[in-house]
């Protein structure tokens, strides 16, 4: 039995298994649509989300399978006091695999640790969103072919942000990356995902405050939300929240092959006028977590 908690835990044999796999029910549908009858997804959902927990529950259908689960901590028993161990135990009882998010980081380790169904990590606090990659990985491939020789701009919060945790940690075993971390003083990549993951695999990047001067280097251009919720008092959110808004002028002097990623949701981050730029990723993205999500399930219930 096996879990997903960080995108490290898959070898690189095992990601291009999965975009094949991704791929295949991109191509063959029908192939995949009773694939997990029978089995059942419990969608733990103790913050908010739009894209994840639906994506979970569409790719369950899509492979024949039922969902259940809760979208807010306070209409589980959690509001009465009951820990993410024994919710754990008890949805092992009902379920086959959990999609599990929360805001505190390691949350869904303890749950896996205590679980005897696979524990997806769905974004947990701070940490790690190692799902999200593998949209990521997914658009990438697509777009680019490649994961090899690209020089990727991370703009926004470095410092909270997950997702962007979890793609350096993906993208750093590849050869020739090199990363333009673009943000506030304030939000800049911590200092462990430097020495344990950039350091350690000896990647070359950059940190600036300046994406403009940045722009014209950048095969990728991977744009983050600056999230409120992370934030311990507003004036500091309110300072820094429009710190970096990408609209088409800031796009004159990028490459034609720009590839603009986005986790979603955006805020201000990106002008809408940009969604019918072609070099828009974003929303073929989270259509692409999907495929992904539908590829991890059948991988991790041990279904060819
Ligand atoms: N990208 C992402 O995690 O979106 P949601 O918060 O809507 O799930």
């Amino acid at each position: 039995m096996r879990s997903l908690i960080d995108i490290k835990e898959l070898s690189l044999e095992e990601l291009d298994g999965l975009i094949a796999t991704a791929l295949d029910i991109i191509d063959n549908p029908q192939k995949y649509s009773e694939k997990c009858k029978g089995k059942k997804l419990a969608t733990l959902f103790f913050e908010p989300s739009t894209r994840t927990r639906l994506s979970f529950e569409a790719a369950m259908y899509e492979l024949g399978g039922n969902v259940l689960g809760f979208s807010e901590a306070s209409s589980s028993s959690s509001a009465k006091g009951e820990s993410v161990a024994d919710t754990a135990k008890m949805i092992s009882c009902y379920a086959d695999i959990i999609a599990m998010r929360h805001p505190k980081e390691g949350a869904p380790l303890v749950a896996s640790m205590n679980a005897t169904i696979p524990v997806v990590n769905a974004g947990d606090g701070g940490h790690n969103h190692p799902t999200q990659t593998l949209a990521d990985l997914l658009t990438i491939k697509r777009k680019k072919g490649r994961f090899e020789n690209l020089t990727i701009g991370l703009c926004g919060d470095l410092k909270f942000g997950r997702t962007v945790h979890s793609l350096i940690a993906a993208m750093s075993r590849y050869k020739g990356i090199k990363f333009v971390l673009i943000s506030p003083e304030e939000l800049r990549i911590p200092s462990y995902v430097k020495t344990d993951v950039l350091d350690k695999n000896g990647i070359e990047y950059v940190e600036t405050k300046d994406l403009c001067t940045a722009m014209p280097e950048l095969d990728i251009l991977y744009m983050t939300r600056i999230q409120k919720e992370r934030f311990f008092n507003e004036e500091d959110y309110l300072r820094l929240k429009d710190s970096y808004i990408l609209d088409l002028p800031k796009l004159d002097n990028a490459k034609k092959d720009l590839c603009i990623m986005h986790p979603l949701p955006r805020v201000n981050e990106i002008s809408v006028k940009v969604d019918s730029d072609p070099r828009a990723c974003y929303f073929e993205q989270a259509l692409n977590g999907k495929y992904m999500r539908m590829a991890l399930i059948l991988m991790l219930l041990g279904i060819n």
